[in-house]
């Protein structure tokens, strides 16, 4: 089977696209026929060794998945030859990756794909909005009648916090591009202001009980002046920011900050996640707001493109020969 994988840690050069030995699935695993994949920050993370992994040469890459069953072990029940399911949580914590023809997949790891639901539209959000209900319900613990601010909103995960938000009772003000305002309000957004405009940290001052920046800038001075009292600051990006914490304006309002990364979640915080993933995507929500098609074979120029900076706000997938008998 062709697979996109690395032999060593480095650059996206690095990448080769080939054949590999068909993997075979243990009791609890499943075979999957992969029909899309996608490719995250977090993947070039993991090629490049930023973020250290138990990796096994050759390793294949890749997070996510869309794909059809072709066999699923007696340790896993429910699971049957051509249900469509998708996986966000590949090539990582010692498992091979999902850019490939065939996977196996832990059957804990493993979500039906609700029926009419876009296989592509699918891949290209599992992990910014599992990262984003993470954020809002696993760390963030909102609750219905909250204020949170998503920064960032109108970007891959930015979007899903605002539409998840929503769902979930509070009231969202988002920060954007001025471009991109409407399309924050589209999604549910109470109040949507430009980013760019240096007014905007005294507007919302004290207003949130939940602040989430996606963009990765990391203004805490600014962001604990928008926290109400016992807010919370959750950040998911910005790995080598260095902010400047205005610690008495944290702890005397009895205001935190956590940190979290979606690599760390385990299969049952991941299943949650799912659950409400395919709520929406039941109901028609969570769609990407632009995509760009390519093969399995442009992996490594698609690790390319998302590090010089060119897919932001948008997702690359990448599709198998089986996507197109689909
Ligand atoms: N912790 C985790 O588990 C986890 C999981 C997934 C992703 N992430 C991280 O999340 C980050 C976002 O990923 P993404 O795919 O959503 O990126 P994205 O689609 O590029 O979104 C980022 C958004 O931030 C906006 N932005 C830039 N500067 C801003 C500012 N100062 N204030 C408000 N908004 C600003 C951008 O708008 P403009 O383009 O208009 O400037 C863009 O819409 C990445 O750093 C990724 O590594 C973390």
């Amino acid at each position: 089977m062709l697979a996109a994988f690395v032999e060593r840690l480095g650059g996206p050069e690095e990448i080769r696209f080939g054949a590999l030995p068909e993997p075979r699935p243990g009791a609890s695993e499943v075979l999957v026929e992969v029909l899309a994949t996608t490719v995250n920050h977090v993947d070039t993370f993991i090629r490049s060794g930023l973020v250290p992994a138990p990796v096994t040469f050759p390793f294949v890459l890749g997070r996510d998945l869309v794909g059809r069953v072709a066999e699923a072990g007696a340790g896993a029940p429910g699971i049957a030859p051509g249900d469509l399911v998708w996986c966000n949580s590949l090539g990582h914590g010692g498992r091979q990756g999902a850019a490939a023809e065939r996977v196996v997949v832990p059957a804990d790891r493993l979500y039906p794909l609700p029926p009419d639901t876009d296989p592509v539209d699918a891949v290209a959000v599992v992990h910014p909005a599992a990262t984003a209900y993470l954020a809002l319900v696993t760390h963030g613990r909102v609750r219905a009648g909250e204020t949170v601010v998503v920064a960032g909103a109108a970007g891959n995960v930015g979007s899903a916090l605002v539409e998840l938000a929503v769902e979930a009772g509070a009231k969202v003000i988002a920060t954007a591009s001025g471009a991109d305002l409407d399309y924050c309000l589209g999604l549910g957004a109470a109040e949507a202001y430009d980013y760019h405009d240096p007014r905007l940290p005294g507007c919302l001052r004290g207003a949130a009980d939940l602040y989430v920046d996606t963009s990765g800038t990391n203004d805490l001075g600014a962001a604990v002046g928008t926290l109400a009292f016992r807010g919370r600051i959750v950040l998911l990006a910005g790995a080598t920011s260095r902010p400047v914490l205005p610690a008495g304006e944290l702890y005397t309002q009895d205001r935190s900050i956590l940190g979290f990364a979606i690599s760390n979640a385990t299969a049952a915080e991941l299943a949650d996640a799912a659950v409400a993933l395919n709520r929406r995507f039941a109901s028609g929500g969570l769609r990407p707001r632009i995509v760009e098609l390519g093969r399995l074979a442009e992996l490594a120029e698609a690790h390319r493109r998302l590090e010089r900076g060119e897919l932001r706000g948008r997702r690359f997938v990448l599709l198998t020969d089986a996507a197109g008998k689909t």
